[in-house]
């Protein structure tokens, strides 16, 4: 299992424990290097293994899912090479449309039940190339839709007309969202929030999605741990945060 790359971020950027509009120019630079340096070896891998759909998720809440889609898909589409669609898959918990600041709905959830077309619930952002399925309607059972004909269909037409889909997707753990997915999603980028996760449910979560499928880890931790640190507590999980390599 590869290491993805290593996200720092100084804590009193959380301060708050508010997540604002995602704004590029208030990024702390150096963390938005990092981001470059991830799209970099996730565009590598994409274009090698010809995959179009890709999911971040975390075993369980609060790892830095939304943060991490969304900077991908930016950085993804900012480059001008690639068609990007952020999806929000999270239907139990939609943040993407907040942070994109672009309307809630109608989205995926309104969809999925039919109340209105694709075309409808596809919206253009500010970011040239990057485009926006919201959640929709908040909903609190959403894994029979989510395992649905619908979906499937949607992901299969929306594969043709963009060249990546990057999806917010809820924690494995807790809801069995994720799992639904797996199968319909061609690779899933793990989250690991440093000094916040206990390593079992990291493990546990793994070995739900099963390796196959996991296209590599991104530990998401603070500025000042060191990768010493890293390397003891991950175990056979930490191979090299600046190694590249061909295995998913
Ligand atoms: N490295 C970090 N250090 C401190 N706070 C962080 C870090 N990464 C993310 N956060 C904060 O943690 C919260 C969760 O981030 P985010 O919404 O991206 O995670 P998530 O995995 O999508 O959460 P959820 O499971 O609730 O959807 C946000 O308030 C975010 O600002
Ligand atoms: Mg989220």
């Amino acid at each position: 299992m590869k290491i993805l790359s290593l996200l720092y971020r100084k804590e009193a950027e959380y301060a708050s424990g508010y997540t604002p509009v995602f704004d590029m120019q208030k990024i702390d630079p150096l963390y938005n290097e990092t981001f470059k340096g991830l799209r970099a070896k996730v565009e590598h891998k994409i274009d090698m293994l010809e995959l179009k759909s890709l999911a971040v998720t975390s075993a369980v809440a609060g790892e830095g899912k939304t943060l991490t889609a969304i900077n991908l898909a930016v950085n993804m589409a900012n480059t001008g090479r690639k068609r990007v669609l952020l999806m929000d898959l999270d239907l139990r918990k939609p943040s993407i449309a907040g942070m994109m600041d672009i309307a809630a709905g109608p989205g995926l959830s309104e969809y999925l039940s039919g109340a209105v077309s694709k075309d409808e619930i596809i919206q253009k952002s500010t970011f040239p190339g990057l485009f926006i399925i919201p959640a929709g309607k908040t909903l609190s059972s959403p894994a029979d839709l989510l395992a649905g004909e619908k979906l499937r269909s949607l992901l299969r037409d929306i594969r043709v007309c963009f060249d990546l889909v990057i999806t917010d997707t809820p924690p494995v753990l807790p809801v069995p969202d994720a799992l639904t997915l797996s199968e319909q999603l061609d690779a899933f980028i793990m989250l690991f929030r440093l000094m916040h996760t206990p390593h079992q449910l990291f493990r546990k979560a793994m070995e739900e999605l099963g390796e196959r499928k996991i296209m590599g880890v991104v530990l998401n931790g603070e500025e000042k741990k060191t990768e010493k640190y890293y390397s003891r507590y991950y175990g056979k999980y930490y191979t090299s945060i600046h190694s590249e390599g061909n295995d998913r």
